[in-house]
C-alpha cells in the first residue's frame, strides 16, 4: 500500500482539474491532532494562481469528497491553518496493511550498485564502513521491492603500488603469513621502496610485467588479491554484508577495455592532447578563472587513470549489464570525479540518455573532537578492531543488566547489539553530512538507536510469548478508533511508502526515522493499552497489532542489515 502516492495522485488530479500544475506535497502529519497525513501543496498552488489558499483548500476537499475512491480511503479531510489539508485515514483502508506485506514495484529495473570497493593493498579501515553499510542497505531495499540488482565491488586492485607489494612478497619468500596483517605489510614494503634503490627498480619492473600480462607476475598478483579479498570477505561476513566473490569487478577487470575507451573518445571527437597527456575538455568544467579543467584519460607515459577505468565501467554497465540505473556509493570527496565521468560518458555515448547515473555521496566519519576518526595515537582505525570494540562494549552493557547471563547468549547478544549499533548510528544519519562516531550515543537504549529498536522488538516477543497464542494465527484486520492504537496502525501502514522513498533516493536514514517513529508509537501503545488483561476481542486486536509492529520492526531492521533477538 502506497498511501503517499495515492493521496498525491488524488490531490494532483484535482489541482489539474482546476487548471493548476502544482505538487501536492503529502507528509505524515506533524502532530496527532492534525490527522494522519497533511497536504502542504495548496498554499503554493494558490499563490501561483492568485487565489485565497483556504478557499482553494475547501474547494479541493469538496472535489476530493465527490470521488468514491478517495472517500473510501479517508474518514475526515479538513482545512487547517493558512491552507493545509489534514487527512485522517479510514480504519477499513488501513486494516489490510497490518499484514505487513512488501509491495513489489510495478516497474522493476536493472540497478547496478557500486559500493564497498576497498583498495586491496590495504586492510579495510573505518573509511570503508559507510559505503559498505549504506550501499548494502539500499541494495536490500531495492531487491525487496523486486528490482534486479547487480552488485559491483569495484575494488582497487590494479595500481602501481602492486609492483612494490609483489616485490616485497617475493623477497619475503612468498610466505602467506606475511599477509596476515596487510597494514604492516604495506608499511614495510613502502619503507623498503623509499630506502632501497634496487628494490625500487625491481618494483617498477614488476608493475610493467604485471600490466603487460606476464604469467608469473599475474599469478603472484592473484595470490595477493585472494588473500587480501579474504580479509574483506571476513569483514563482510561479520557485518552481514550481502557482497560475495561473484560481485567483485575490480579495476583490473577493465584493463583490456582501456585502449578502446581512448579510441571511442577520439572517434567521438572528444580527445585532445595537452602537455603530452590525452584529455577531454568539456565546457561545463570551467574553474573560477574560466579555464576548462580537463579530465585526463591517459598520462604522457601511456598509463591509464582511475577515470579511464570508470569510463570503461560505465560502458560495461550500460551495454553488457543493461542497467537502467547505476548508483555509486562513494565518498563525497569524489563528487567532481563522478560529475566528470558521467558527463564524459554521456558525451561519448557510453551510456544511453535513458540510463540514470547517480553518485550517492556520503560525508566523513569524525571522532568526538570533530576531526576525522583516528586511533588515540592518530593512526587509521582498522575495521576489524572497530567491530571487536563494538562487541566488547555491548557485552559489558549486557552483563551489567544481566550479570548471570550464560557465555553463549552473552556473545550472541553482544554481536547483535554491538554490530547493530555501529551500523544503525551510520545509517540513521543523513549520509551527505559528516557524522560524529560516538560509542555512548549509539549503544544507548534511549533515542534513535539500534538497541532501542531491538529492545522494542524483544518486548513485543515477550508479550506474544506470555499470551501463549500462535502469532501466525492472529487475525490482522481490526483497527481501534482510539489513540494510540490507531496511531500505531497508521504508522505500520506507511511502511511501503518509506521503502519506496529509500529505493528512489538512496537515503536509508528515512527508514531509520520511520522505524524509530514506529517504536515510539509502539511504546506509547504498550504503556497505555493493556494487552493481556483486557477482554477477548480487545486482547486479540491488541496482540495482533503488537505482532504487526514486531514484524515491521524486524523486516525494517533486516533491510538495514540489522538483526533482532527475542530476549534482551
Ligand atoms: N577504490 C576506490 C576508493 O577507495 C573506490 C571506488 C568507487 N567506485 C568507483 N567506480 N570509482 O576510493
Amino acid at each position: 500500500m502506497h498511501i503517499k502516492a495515492l493521496l498525491t495522485q488524488h490531490i494532483e488530479a484535482v489541482f489539474a482539474e482546476l487548471g493548476l500544475q502544482s505538487p501536492a506535497l503529502i507528509q505524515a502529519a506533524s502532530r496527532p491532532e492534525f490527522g494522519d497525513y497533511q497536504a502542504n501543496g495548496v498554499m503554493a498552488a494558490a499563490k501561483r494562481a492568485g487565489i485565497n489558499p483556504r478557499d482553494l483548500a475547501a474547494n479541493v476537499i469538496t472535489k476530493l469528497n465527490s470521488n468514491a475512491n478517495f472517500s473510501a480511503m479517508v474518514s475526515a479531510t479538513d482545512v487547517a491553518g493558512p491552507g493545509f489539508i489534514n487527512i485522517t485515514l479510514a480504519a477499513s483502508f488501513v486494516a489490510p496493511a497490518l499484514t505487513v506485506a512488501i509491495n513489489p514495484t510495478p516497474a522493476p529495473q536493472t540497478v547496478v550498485v557500486d559500493y564497498s570497493a576497498p583498495n586491496l593493498a590495504k586492510e579495510m579501515h573505518v573509511g570503508h564502513l559507510r559505503t559498505t553499510i549504506i550501499g548494502d542497505s539500499v541494495v536490500r531495499v531495492l531487491e525487496a521491492l523486486g528490482h534486479r540488482v547487480i552488485r559491483q565491488n569495484h575494488v582497487g586492485d590494479w595500481g602501481t603500488q602492486f609492483g612494490m607489494l609483489l616485490t616485497y612478497l617475493e623477497d619475503s619468500g612468498n610466505e602467506s603469513d606475511e599477509l596476515s596483517d596487510l597494514e604492516n605489510f604495506y608499511r614495510a614494503s613502502k619503507q623498503r621502496f623509499d630506502d632501497d634503490d634496487d628494490f625500487r627498480d625491481r618494483s617498477r619492473r614488476a608493475v610493467v610485467a604485471l600490466q603487460s600480462g606476464d604469467a608469473n607476475a599475474l599469478a603472484q598478483w592473484q595470490r595477493f588479491i585472494d588473500i587480501s579479498m579474504s580479509h574483506c570477505a571476513h569483514i563482510y561476513d561479520r557485518l552481514g554484508i550481502t557482497l560475495s566473490d561473484d560481485d567483485i569487478m575490480g579495476e583490473s577487470a577493465y584493463n583490456d577495455d582501456l585502449a578502446g575507451v581512448i579510441e571511442a573518445l577520439a572517434a567521438a571527437g572528444l580527445l585532445q592532447r595537452s602537455e603530452g597527456a590525452d584529455c577531454v575538455f568539456l565546457d561545463q568544467f570551467k574553474n573560477k578563472e574560466g579555464l576548462i579543467q580537463p579530465v585526463i584519460v591517459r598520462k604522457s607515459d601511456g598509463g591509464y587513470l582511475y577515470a579511464t577505468t570508470d569510463l570503461a565501467a560505465v560502458s560495461h554497465r550500460a551495454r553488457r549489464l543493461e542497467a537502467n540505473r547505476a548508483l555509486y556509493f562513494v565518498d563525497a570527496r569524489q563528487s567532481l570525479h563522478f560529475k566528470q565521468i558521467f558527463a564524459v560518458a554521456r558525451a561519448a555515448g557510453f551510456a544511453p540518455e535513458t540510463m540514470q547515473l547517480e553518485h550517492m555521496p556520503f560525508g566523513t566519519m569524525l571522532g568526538k573532537d570533530g576531526k576525522p576518526f583516528k586511533t588515540r595515537q592518530g593512526g587509521i582505525i582498522k575495521l576489524a578492531d572497530l567491530l571487536d570494540e563494538a562487541e566488547r562494549r555491548a557485552a559489558a552493557l549486557v552483563r551489567e543488566k544481566n550479570p548471570d547471563i550464560g557465555l553463549e547468549q552473552l556473545n550472541q547478544l553482544a554481536k547483535v547489539i554491538g554490530l547493530g549499533a555501529v551500523k544503525y548510528s551510520d545509517l540513521s544519519k543523513n549520509r551527505t553530512s559528516d557524522y560524529v562516531f560516538d560509542w555512548d550515543q549509539m549503544l544507548s537504549f534511549d533515542g534513535n538507536t539500534a538497541p532501542y529498536l531491538q529492545y522494542a522488538y524483544s518486548r513485543i516477543q515477550s508479550v506474544l510469548r506470555k499470551s501463549e497464542v500462535d502469532p501466525t494465527l492472529l487475525p490482522s484486520n481490526a483497527i481501534a478508533e482510539d489513540q494510540p492504537e490507531r496511531r500505531l496502525a497508521v504508522c505500520i501502514a506507511g511502511f511501503n511508502d518509506v521503502l519506496q522513498q529509500v529505493a528512489e533516493e538512496g537515503y536509508p536514514h528515512h527508514l531509520c526515522a520511520y522505524l524509530y517513529d514506529l517504536a515510539t508509537r509502539f511504546t506509547a501503545f504498550y504503556e497505555q493499552c493493556p494487552i493481556l488483561v483486557s477482554d477477548d476481542a480487545q486482547r486479540t486486536r491488541r496482540l495482533s497489532l503488537a505482532n504487526s509492529a514486531g514484524i515491521t520492526l524486524q523486516k525494517g531492521l533486516d533491510l538495514l542489515g540489522i538483526d533482532v533477538v527475542d530476549h534482551m
